[in-house]
C-alpha cells in the first residue's frame, strides 16, 4: 500500500508547542473549515509529544451519544481486569509505559459507582481531576476532545457541554493541572461559544486552514507532480488536502488529473445547485435564535452572489440564510476573524458555476 506522508503544519505545531510548554492556562480551540486537516495534524502532533506529556485523544465522532450513560463510555475507558479504590496507585501504573489514550482509564468499579449516582458529572470531573492530578507529578495531561460539537445540544440538567466548559476551565485556569484542546470543523458551533461569555477570556482559537499555495506546491511536487498538473490541482481544489490527497491517488492510477478535478466539480456544483434550487419549490424553515424562520430562494441566492467575484468576506451578522448555507456544508464562518467564505475552493467554484443560471 502507498501511503502519503503527512505533510507540513509548521506553522500550527510550533503554536502548540508553545502552548504546550506553558503552564495550562486557557482552553484551546482548533477549528477550521471541512477537512482541513485539523484530526491528522492534532494526531500527528500527539504521536510525536515527549515523555512528559500524557495524551489523551477523545474522538466523539460517529459515536451514538443520547445520554449520560453513553457519554460516560466514550469519555473513559473501562478497565475490567482493575477493581480499586486507590486512584493515586492506579493513575501510577500508568505512567510507566503510557500511549495514547483514548479515554480516559477508570477501573470498573469506580465506574460502576459514578453510573449508579444521581449527579453523575459532578462524581466524573472528581474523577478526572483526582486522576490527573495523581499523573501530574510525572506527566502532563493533555486532553483533546474532537468533535465536541456532538454533544452541543444535550441537555441533561442543563447543557453537557456547559458543565464540560466549566470543568474544562477548572483544569486550565483554576488548576493549570492539564491542557485542553477542542477540535471542531462545526463553525456554527465555534461561533456559539465564541460568543458565550462564560467562555470570554479563558479560550485561545487556533485556526487549521486548507493548505496556502506555497505548502500545496511543495505537496504535489512530493508526488511527482509536474508544472501543469500542479497548476490544475491547486484550480481546482485548492489547498483541500483530502482533495489533493485524492488527486495523489488518481495519479498514481494514471488517471488525468484535470478529468477527475473537473468531475469532482461537476458533482459538487450539481449537490450545491440542489441544495439551492429546493428553496423554490418548498419552503424550508430553520431553527435561529430559537425561532423558525422561512428561507427564501433570493435571499440564499443573495448571499452566494458575494462570491461571484470575492473568496471570502467580513460579515457583520449570521443571518438565517448563512446558517443554512453553513449546515449545509457549503460556507465556513470563522468567528474570530469575523469572515464568510466556502468550505473549499472546489466549492467556491461550484458557487460560481451555481451563479451562472439562477
Ligand atoms: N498535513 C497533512 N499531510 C498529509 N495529508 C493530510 C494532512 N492533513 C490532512 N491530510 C489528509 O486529509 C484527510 C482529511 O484530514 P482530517 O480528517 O484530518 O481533516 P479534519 O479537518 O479533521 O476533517 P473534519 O472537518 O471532517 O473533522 C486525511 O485523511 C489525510 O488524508
Ligand atoms: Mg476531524
Amino acid at each position: 500500500m502507498k501511503r502519503i506522508e503527512f505533510h507540513d503544519r509548521e506553522k500550527e505545531t510550533e503554536e502548540i508547542h508553545g502552548i504546550l510548554d506553558s503552564e495550562p492556562s486557557l482552553i484551546t480551540f482548533v477549528y477550521g473549515p471541512i477537512n482541513s486537516g485539523k484530526t491528522t495534524l492534532i494526531n500527528n502532533l500527539i504521536g510525536q509529544l515527549p515523555e512528559e506529556y500524557a495524551p489523551f485523544y477523545i474522538n466523539l465522532r460517529g459515536r451514538f451519544i443520547t445520554g449520560y450513560e453513553d457519554f460516560l463510555n466514550v469519555l473513559f475507558e473501562i478497565d475490567e481486569g482493575s477493581a480499586t479504590d486507590n486512584i493515586g496507585e492506579y493513575a501510577q501504573s500508568f505512567l510507566k509505559d503510557l500511549k495514547i489514550l483514548s479515554g480516559i482509564p477508570i477501573p470498573l468499579n469506580l465506574f460502576e459507582q459514578i453510573f449508579e449516582k444521581k449527579d453523575k458529572s459532578k462524581d466524573m470531573f472528581k474523577y478526572i481531576e483526582r486522576f490527573f492530578t495523581e499523573m501530574s507529578e510525572k506527566r502532563v495531561p493533555v486532553l483533546i476532545v474532537d468533535e465536541l460539537q456532538v454533544i452541543g445540544d444535550m441537555k441533561i440538567d442543563g447543557h453537557l457541554v456547559y458543565k464540560l466548559f466549566n470543568f474544562f476551565v477548572r483544569l486550565t485556569k483554576e488548576l493549570h493541572l492539564a491542557h485542553v484542546f477542542v477540535v471542531t470543523s462545526d463553525s456554527l458551533f465555534l461561533e456559539q461559544v465564541y460568543s458565550e461569555a462564560m467562555l470570554s477570556e479563558r479560550c485561545k482559537y487556533l485556526l487549521a486552514d486548507d493548505f496556502d499555495y506555497g505548502t500545496t506546491i511543495a505537496f504535489l511536487d512530493r508526488y511527482g507532480f509536474d508544472m501543469h498538473e500542479k497548476e490544475i490541482a491547486w484550480h481546482y481544489v485548492g489547498g483541500k488536502p483530502v482533495s489533493l490527497v485524492r488527486l495523489i491517488n488518481e495519479k498514481r492510477s494514471e488517471k488525468e488529473i484535470e478529468d477527475v478535478a473537473a468531475s469532482m466539480l461537476k458533482l459538487r456544483t450539481g449537490e450545491i445547485r440542489q441544495r439551492i434550487r429546493v428553496l423554490k419549490i418548498v419552503n424550508k424553515k430553520i431553527l435561529f435564535e430559537k425561532e423558525e424562520m422561512e428561507l427564501k430562494y433570493d435571499d440564499v441566492t443573495k448571499i452566494l452572489d458575494k462570491f461571484s467575484d470575492e473568496e471570502s468576506y467580513t460579515y457583520e451578522m449570521i443571518t438565517p440564510e448563512i446558517t443554512y448555507l453553513v449546515k449545509e456544508n457549503i460556507l465556513f464562518v470563522d468567528p474570530v476573524n469575523c469572515i464568510i467564505k466556502p468550505q473549499s475552493h472546489l466549492n467556491l467554484l461550484a458557487i460560481r458555476e451555481v451563479l451562472k443560471n439562477v
